[in-house]
């Protein structure tokens, strides 16, 4: 079975070098299993919530996209999109609010995170908090749940939002699924052995510490960059402990085991940190150098990025589309067509005397019966996987095409296309059945 992997990237900022190890590198990998389905995106509706500055949103839309692209997604096999490019998103987001507890958002760290410094400095909880960070979870929950994701890799500080995406996600197929499993309940992923880059100064690298290494400035600024990675005050001769050093850590991310034991060795034997640091800049520029380049060629040339992107939603909706058809269904947002008997030209009589009732099954797939004016059944439905399947055949019937009935024993079945799509009952003997394929014939006037 394929396993589908699914994340997302806020567009908020420019991708350093602890993304590309932590998140863009070994999703990349991932994405070229045979047996996995990746869906990547930008999560620019997320980045609303965190920033208002348009420019910078825009910016980092196109570096972010740009960055994955240079550094190998393979767009034919992965799915890679922009989450504002696929309208099903909010409108899930709503499906979904609408049974997500109040409760279980309150519980929201980043939420709870808000109220608890408001209350701190004696402010009104709420102050400042927008609907949007509140909702924030519901909105992640609909990017995961659109494609039925198994697999999330995300960072730690995001495993509470995909425990909440499985939860309102469960909620929905108890409400709506009748049995069914309409959604996928996904799982998050947090890679043990995929790397948590150090910046320059020792921390964690991140954005919020400004200690971060660029990942595709130019090499002038990659080596001014690893200049001032902070080591200890041992001058060349004495011996290093690569251990307590945040730049071997840094080599260790890139560097083959052969080549890491080399550097541990020569470390160890008193290697300066001048020429260590050399090193480390030599690594890193043969791994991203040629990358580097493809990023600023599609830097320069946007429009391609933009119809990369936009191929990349038109695939994603060719998912999203009829199955948020179907969640609608299963809410209850349905078309009157099939639920009423439609009239089609010359049928006012036959309008008030039979009827098409659509109705789902257990198991999930999508039936309707037609009824004669005595409420008497003269057809029954195949099960079909969507509602909107199921709709169709019904209105074909409506439509006053002549119908391929084919009798068996007592019974007849109705064949559209090849296939058998709804039979009747059993009756009693030949003439009923007659009978009741002559009331068929006026109920569609055909
Ligand atoms: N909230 C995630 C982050 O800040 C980004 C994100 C949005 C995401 N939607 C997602 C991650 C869906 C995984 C799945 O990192």
């Amino acid at each position: 079975m394929t396993t589908r992997i699914l994340t997302g990237i806020t567009t908020t900022g420019t991708p350093h070098l602890g993304n590309y190890a932590g998140a863009i590198r070994p999703a990349i990998l991932a994405s070229r299993n045979a047996d996995t389905d990746s869906f990547y995106f930008l999560a620019d509706y997320h980045a609303l919530i965190k920033c208002d500055d348009p420019a910078r949103i825009q910016r980092s839309r196109l570096e972010i996209a740009a960055t994955w692209l240079a550094c190998g997604l393979d767009v034919n096999k992965a799915t890679f999109y922009r989450q504002s490019d696929i309208p099903e998103i909010p409108e899930l987001t709503w499906l979904l609010t609408c049974v997500a507890g109040k409760g279980l958002l309150n519980r929201a760290h980043a939420y709870k995170a808000s109220v608890d410094k408001n209350v701190e400095a004696g402010e009104d909880p709420d102050a400042g908090v927008t609907m949007g960070l509140f909702s924030y979870p519901v909105l992640m929950a609909a990017d995961i749940l659109m494609f039925n994701a198994h697999k999330v890799p995300v960072g730690r500080d995001q495993i509470q939002h995909v425990e909440m995406a499985r939860d309102i996600g469960q909620r929905f197929n108890h409400l709506f699924g009748q049995g069914r499993e309409l959604f996928t309940l996904p799982e998050a992923v947090v890679e043990a052995d995929v790397a948590t880059l150090p910046g320059l100064d020792g921390r964690k690298m991140s954005k919020s510490y400004d200690n971060t290494i660029p990942l595709f400035g130019s090499a002038k600024q990659l080596k001014d960059a690893v200049a001032r990675i902070v080591t200890d005050s041992r001058l060349p001769g004495e011996a290093k402990d690569p251990d307590a050093s945040h730049l071997f850590t840094l080599y260790q991310a890139f560097a083959t085991p052969a080549d890491l034991a080399t550097f541990r060795a020569d470390l160890l034997a008193g290697l300066g940190w001048g020429e260590a640091k050399q090193r480390l800049f030599e690594l890193l520029d043969a791994e991203l150098g040629e990358a580097r380049e493809r990023y600023h060629a599609l830097i320069e040339k946007p429009a391609d990025l933009e119809d990369i992107l936009l191929a990349g939603a038109e695939k994603a909706r060719r998912i999203a589309t009829p199955f948020l058809g179907e969640l609608r269904e299963a809410v209850g947002l349905r078309t009157f067509r099939a639920q009423v008997q439609a009239g089609a030209t010359d049928k006012k009589k036959a309008a008030k005397t039979a009827r098409f009732v659509s109705f789902r099954e257990d198991d999930g797939s999508f039936r309707f019966r037609l009824l004669d004016a005595a409420g008497e059944q003269l057809l029954l439905s195949k099960g079909f996987a969507d509602g909107k399947a199921a709709g169709q055949a019904s209105k074909r019937l409506q439509s006053g095409e002549s119908l391929d009935l084919r009798e068996q024993g007592q019974s007849f079945g109705l064949w559209l296309d090849d296939e058998c799509v709804a039979r009747s009952p059993e009756f009693a003997d030949a003439e009923s059945r007659e009978s009741a394929i002559q009331r068929l014939r006026d109920a569609l006037g055909a």
